[in-house]
């Protein structure tokens, strides 16, 4: 099978109530990890890199990943650029076959947002590839809290209408309480998503799909294996996965995965290391990494994303 876009992953995603798994890819074992979890599961998945993935591994040796992964597993695999900063990078990526682009001008104001997420979408359809924006700020909980009165992290359901017609869009990437990296909340905090915004945002674009970045849940169990084997995380908490899964349930087609791999790869190598001190060989300890992420993604597509058998 080849590298498809998300039209048709989300169309049946958001009619069959469950969510396609957008993992962030760094590198070989982590590009294995997840599509042997996903293979094994029959499920759809989006690979996704970043700015930084594409300079770390070298973006030319990044596409050949997932050209191999594609090229060794029959499920439907798109790929996708995270938090495309400008048009150009969109560009180069959309040139150089990826499959879905974001454009994030979160950050900028509501014109400029839809101005330079229309130039992209406007380019990237042009040549066969999808685009998913972003309308409102990923806040953690104590932001969030802080502005919870005027509402200024989370996105406005108000503004979604005008900004999907006048951008033209593929998804929305939309603000309701997640946030990016391990430390999400604070310990003891009872973390609940603004699942009532995205009935909102739902109710005002029906059957379009909605995008969650930073949902790691960020399990305890690597967390406790990479601080017993010598690490150092405290505090580290995650989104609810049954809160999650409700969102999938609902608009949401597409979940963002980064930190939790990131956890598990190193959890892996903690483990192995402190197992075997003598050894040295990076395929005996990054098998371990790799075995952890794709445990992980196991677990997401059956407690979270709900993705199984849906290739
Ligand atoms: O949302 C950000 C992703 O976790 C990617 O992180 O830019 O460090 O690769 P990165
Ligand atoms: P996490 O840090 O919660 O894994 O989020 C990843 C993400 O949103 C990538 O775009
Ligand atoms: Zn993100």
């Amino acid at each position: 099978m080849a590298l498809v876009t998300t039209t048709e992953m989300f169309k049946k995603a958001y009619t069959g109530g469950y969510a396609i798994g957008a993992f962030n890819v760094n590198n070989m074992e982590i590009v294995q990890g997840i599509v042997e979890a996903a293979q094994e599961l029959n499920s759809p998945i989006i690979l996704q890199a970043s700015a930084g993935a594409r300079k770390y591994a070298k973006a030319a040796y990044l596409k050949k990943l997932v050209e191999a992964a594609v090229e060794t597993s029959d499920i439907p695999i798109a790929l996708h650029l995270d938090h495309g900063a400008d048009f150009d990078i969109c560009k180069d990526c959309v040139d150089g076959g990826f499959t879905s682009v974001m454009i994030d001008a979160s950050s900028k104001p509501f014109a400029e947002n839809i101005e330079i997420s229309k130039k992209v979408a406007d380019y990237a359809h042009s040549k066969g590839a999808v685009v998913e924006a972003e309308l409102g700020t990923l806040a953690g909980i104590e932001d969030a809290v802080k502005v919870a009165d005027d509402k200024a992290m989370f996105t406005d359901p108000d503004e979604v209408e005008e900004f999907v017609k006048k951008t033209g869009v593929d998804s929305l990437a939309i603000a309701i309480g997640t946030s990016h990296g391990a430390y999400k909340f604070k310990p003891g905090t009872d973390p609940k998503l603004r699942l009532d915004i995205l009935e909102e945002v739902a109710k005002r674009l029906p059957g379009f799909p909605i995008v969650l970045h930073g949902s790691s849940s960020v399990p305890q169990k690597f967390v406790k294996i990479i601080n017993e084997k010598g690490g150092a995380l405290t505090d580290a908490i995650g989104i609810p996965e049954d809160q999650l899964r409700e969102a999938a349930k609902g608009a949401v087609c597409k979940i963002n995965i980064d930190s939790d791999l990131r956890l598990g790869m190193t959890a892996g190598i903690r483990e192995h290391m402190a197992a075997h001190p003598d050894h040295f060989d990076p395929r005996q300890y990054l098998a371990d990494g790799r075995a952890y992420v794709k445990e992980i993604v196991h677990d997401k597509i059956i407690n979270v994303l709900g993705s199984e058998n849906k290739a």
